[in-house]
């Protein structure tokens, strides 16, 4: 019987795993080095967590499971819902705002295709407990420092951005119940994913009247916003307009402006966004989103918790990994072993001693199980990417830079690893 990994999912054997961590090392730095603290939450939840605010879009991708107890649960999609909760479990004792970050592993039951598995990493990067537009900026500014860290620049990647605000506005114009909204907001969503014929269709079902469905017309055809541009003035359009303005003008003071285009086509599949809202894409837009996020003010309040605002993004590691090898932008994975012991003399006991001595040091260093001839053993050495190869022959050690192929004098095993002794050379 031969056995294969789950349809969807991904095998990492150690390439990956090195090329996984430069990214996750990647993410991590970012993040600390924007006020970002890191935590985790389970990888499984009541399913009710999920199927509480998330959407219909997501429910029907759950993994769900029944456990012996008869308790409902569901591996994660995402981690906003657990962050919420772990937010509110505390919310009284927690400092805010919370500024915090995760590098989580979830899954979704969705078609596998180019960039959508069912198994993914997603970087997290939430401010909870802030109003003002400012944390919504910031989070993008931590978007943006990440696209820049692994070589990306605004030839190769965008973030477009439009406002669950401005929209809601628009709709309550309109007169659609605020009721119907989410409803609306989703077939909105798929108007990119659906042919025109069939996207009309099913807005003309959620959205009866014409009059309404001219002013989201209306609404979807702006490419810009500011007052009087595309849309009714309401005093709800008008403030939803300012802030809109507002988010502008900070990604011009934070120097990030030429990586945003404003875009009344992104809505976000996710039911719980209310304001600012985006999604980060290749310039080409050959692929899927690479990330997106937004602010989400009434998450918290609707998973138990008080009325406390929120906003961030989620990027995974699929698309990413895609468009880095598309741009020739893949960091670098190389393999790091400082030290490779060769024996010059067929006796494994030098080499055990050395070899011992230095790992015991706290050194990097392996060994050929098989004894085999000097030259066989460099070439593993160089296989292995080692920096240097050490080779012992009768109680001496000798030296060998691999990139330079300079070989040092000899010198006994002992006064060899003395010199690691005490954090020394
Ligand atoms: P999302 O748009 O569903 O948002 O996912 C964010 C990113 O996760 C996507 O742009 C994509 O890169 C990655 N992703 C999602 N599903 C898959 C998949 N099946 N395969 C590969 N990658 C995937 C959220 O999840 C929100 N919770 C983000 C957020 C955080 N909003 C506020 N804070």
């Amino acid at each position: 019987m031969k056995f294969q990994a789950v349809k969807g999912t991904r095998d990492f054997y150690p390439d990956d795993v090195r090329l996984r961590n430069r990214i996750a090392e990647a993410w991590r730095r970012v993040s600390l080095r924007n006020g970002f603290e890191e935590y985790d939450s389970p990888i499984f939840e009541y399913l009710d967590l999920f199927t509480a605010k998330s959407g219909e879009g997501i429910v029907s991708e759950l993994f769900s499971l029944t456990d012996r107890g008869g308790r409902n649960l569901a591996i994660r999609p995402e981690m906003t819902p657990s962050l919420a909760r772990m937010v509110n479990a505390r919310i009284n004792s927690l400092p805010r705002p919370i500024k915090w970050f995760s590098i989580a592993r979830c899954c979704r039951a969705e078609k596998p295709q180019k960039g959508r598995t069912r198994e993914f990493f997603q970087w997290n990067v939430d401010v909870i407990g802030e109003d003002s537009v400012l944390a919504d900026a910031e989070c993008v500014f931590v978007v943006v420092d990440f696209l820049r860290e692994m070589g990306l620049t605004p030839r190769e990647a965008v973030i477009r951005y439009s406002s669950r605000e401005l929209l809601s506005a628009v709709l309550a114009g309109a007169g659609v119940a605020e009721g119907d909204m989410i409803g609306v907001m989703a077939v909105l969503d798929k108007r990119d994913k659906l042919p025109a014929e069939a996207f009309e269709e099913m807005l003309a079902k959620a959205v009866p009247d014409v009059k309404a469905r001219d002013a989201i017309a209306g609404y979807l055809d702006m490419s810009e916003v500011g007052p009087g541009v595309g849309v009714a003035s309401t005093a709800r359009i008008d403030e939803a307009i300012g802030r809109v303005g507002e988010f502008n003008r900070l990604l011009g003071v934070l120097g990030i402006a030429d990586w945003f285009r404003y875009d009344s086509g992104v809505i976000r599949g996710l039911a719980y966004y209310t304001g600012i809202v985006y999604e980060v894409f290749d310039v080409g837009r050959s692929l899927r989103a690479v990330g997106g996020g937004g602010r989400y003010d009434g998450l918290l309040e609707a998973l138990g918790g008080p009325k406390v605002s929120a906003t961030g993004f989620g990027m995974g590691d699929v698309v990413l990994g895609i468009l880095l090898e598309e741009k020739g932008k893949l960091p670098e994975t190389p393999t790091s072993l400082e030290f490779f012991v060769i024996d010059g003399d067929g006796r494994i006991d030098g080499v055990m001693r050395v070899v011992g001595g230095l790992r015991r040091r706290g050194r990097s260093a392996d060994f050929s199980y098989a004894r085999r001839a000097v030259g066989k053993q460099l070439k593993e050495a160089n296989r292995r990417r080692a920096a240097t190869a050490l080779i012992v022959e009768q109680d001496q050690v000798a030296a060998k830079d691999l990139s330079t192929g300079d070989q040092g004098e000899a010198m006994p095993i002992d006064a060899f690893l003395a010199q690691f002794d005490g954090g020394g050379a």
